[in-house]
């Protein structure tokens, strides 16, 4: 048997000289992220603790919105369980793949990465644990050229577990944009969720609720902005507008439910704009 190597003054061993690799290997997949995410003006993440609530279907509404506004826009699919941004978004194209950069296609406006270009059926399940997830969530940062954006939005999988989390400490986000459904059982997933975003010392934007109407009634979202002291940002009614075209969101073809997202922006971007400042003058002091 080979005797173990010993280290000597001076000089690395093997355990150590794959520690300092592994150190230098993070350290510059941190800087590529910072490089690629670094002409981004404004990051914002669409998150709920439940599924099925409308992140999805907001996250888009939020992005094509912007763009007709005028914005250069973008939108990261990071639901890895559940990419569905580009079905909601009509898009068939890939990301084109140059020099080890992925370009990312646009649709209505909008540059759109998800993982679902990284699946090879549609239909498959994607079961990744918690280390893959974050090298993923790494990669995709580190090698998309968004180019120059004015808001990045974030569709976040859904929960508290480590697949959010990890997307919490890998990407910058400047704020949070919640969702609730108008039942009171929402209401607490959803409070779950925005204690999370606050213990991770990141900040909330506002509350959104989804689904409003006759089925399912008003007021939780307006109950849990004020319990938790935060923005309501408005409510989006439950309508056929969002079934009437299966590929196109709803904003495009729809002008009630564009009224609706431009109402919501009209409260949400100030609000991100009084965070940000608070931000800089905290770094400031
Ligand atoms: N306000 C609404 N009115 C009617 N249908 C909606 C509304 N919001 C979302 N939906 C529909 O509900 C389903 C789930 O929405 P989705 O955005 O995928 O939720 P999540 O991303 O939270 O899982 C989709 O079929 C979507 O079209
Ligand atoms: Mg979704």
């Amino acid at each position: 048997m080979n005797e173990p190597e010993r280290a000597r003054p001076g000089m690395m061993n093997e355990q150590q000289r794959a520690r300092l690799e592994s150190i230098k290997r993070t350290w510059q997949q941190k800087r590529e992220i910072t490089e690629s995410l670094g002409r981004i003006k404004n990051k914002i993440a669409v998150y709920s603790g439940k599924g099925g609530v409308g992140k999805t279907t907001i996250a888009v509404g939020i992005a094509v919105t912007l763009a007709r506004q005028g914005f250069k826009v973008g939108i990261f699919d990071a639901d890895i369980d559940c990419p569905n941004v580009t079905k909601l978004m009509g898009l068939t194209n890939r990301p084109e793949v140059k020099d080890n950069r992925f370009y990312p296609p646009e649709k209505h406006g909008v540059k759109v990465i998800s993982m679902s270009f990284f699946q090879e059926r549609e239909d498959e399940a994607i079961i990744w644990r918690g280390p893959m997830v974050h090298n993923a969530i790494n990669q995709f940062l580190q090698m998309t050229e968004w180019g120059e954006l004015d808001y990045l939005i974030v569709d976040l999988p859904p929960g508290t577990s480590d697949a959010p989390l990890t997307i919490m400490q890998t990407l910058p986000l400047d704020g949070f944009i919640i969702v609730t459904t108008p039942q009171a059982l929402a209401k607490m997933d959803a409070l779950r969720s925005l204690n999370m975003v606050r213990k991770m010392n990141l900040k909330v934007i506002g509350v959104v609720e989804n689904f409003s109407g006759d089925v399912f009634g008003y007021g939780a979202g307006e109950d849990l902005a004020m319990e938790a002291a935060v923005h309501f940002l408005g409510r989006l009614e439950m309508r056929k507008d969002y079934r009437q075209r299966e590929d196109e969101p709803a904003p495009v073809h729809s002008s009630a439910v564009r009224r609706e997202f431009e109402a919501l922006l009209s409260r949400a971007l100030p609000t991100l704009e009084t965070l940000k400042q608070g931000v800089q003058q905290k770094l400031g002091e």
